[in-house]
């Protein structure tokens, strides 16, 4: 088992047993999250609905389907991206009805979602919706006031001692009840897309180069320092 997935395993146990809030008592199973633990893409969204919480996975509702559509139109399968959620068990009413998370949940729950991060360290955070927006923003240096001013926009910044790109977009299920949100939302996956093509060509130009880098030295067969003949080609 590679270190991440490892990592992610024990967070995931620890997440189980977890009470810090009062919604382990409604809970069916915790939505921890789901993808691989070395995913360059990260999606942080608000809390599990319904189907997320019968089935313990992010995402399996409508707004699942939404989100794997607007997925695709970035070249990117769902299962090569990160899902997760500010909270990992679902907020209900009394009535046992899906509500928003409450200030206390987050505060409970989102040491998780910071040890998430460390853990898959990845190069672009997408959020979905405000609860993440107004989380993951103020941690790299920018203020969160609307989804309005924030959407689609492209921010900087270190999160946990990493350089990261965040992008902040609408809930998918803000799109499926609203139609005014659809162009919005569309619009800010195609600009997701071309952060990823940007992501993935400079890795690949990277890996490219260092590859020129040591056919070169084959031929030259130089006599390099050892620090750089132990040095392995960047992946
Ligand atoms: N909505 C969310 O915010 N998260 C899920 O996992 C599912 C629906």
């Amino acid at each position: 088992m590679n270190n991440r997935a490892g990592f992610l395993e024990k967070l995931e146990s620890e997440v189980e047993n977890c009470r810090r809030c009062s919604l382990y008592k409604t809970r069916t199973n915790i939505v921890f999250g789901a993808g691989p633990a070395n995913a360059e893409l990260m999606i942080v969204s608000e809390a599990p609905g319904f189907n997320e919480d019968q089935k313990g996975v992010p995402f399996v509702g409508a707004a699942g389907e939404l989100l794997n559509k607007l997925l695709k139109m970035t070249g990117l399968k769902r299962e090569e991206s990160y899902i997760c959620n500010i909270l990992k068990c679902r907020p209900v009413t009394s009535n046992l009805e899906n509500r928003p998370p409450r200030s206390e949940e987050i505060e409970a729950c989102t040491p998780f979602l910071d040890r998430q991060i460390e853990i898959v360290k990845p190069n672009l955070i997408v959020t979905l919706g405000r609860y993440s927006a107004s989380y993951i923003l103020p941690k790299i240096g920018y203020s969160f006031r609307s989804m309005a001013g924030v959407h689609g926009k492209t921010f900087r910044g270190c999160l946990l001692n990493k350089a990261v790109t965040v992008i902040p977009t609408y809930h998918p299920a803000a799109a499926l009840y609203n139609p005014k949100y659809k162009d919005a939302i569309e619009e800010d996956f195609r600009v997701i897309g071309r952060e990823l093509e940007k992501l993935f060509n400079t890795s690949r130009l990277r890996c490219g180069l260092s590859d020129r880098l040591w056919q070169v030295q084959e031929k030259k067969d130089m006599k390099l320092p050892r620090s750089i003949r132990s040095r392995q080609p960047i992946l």
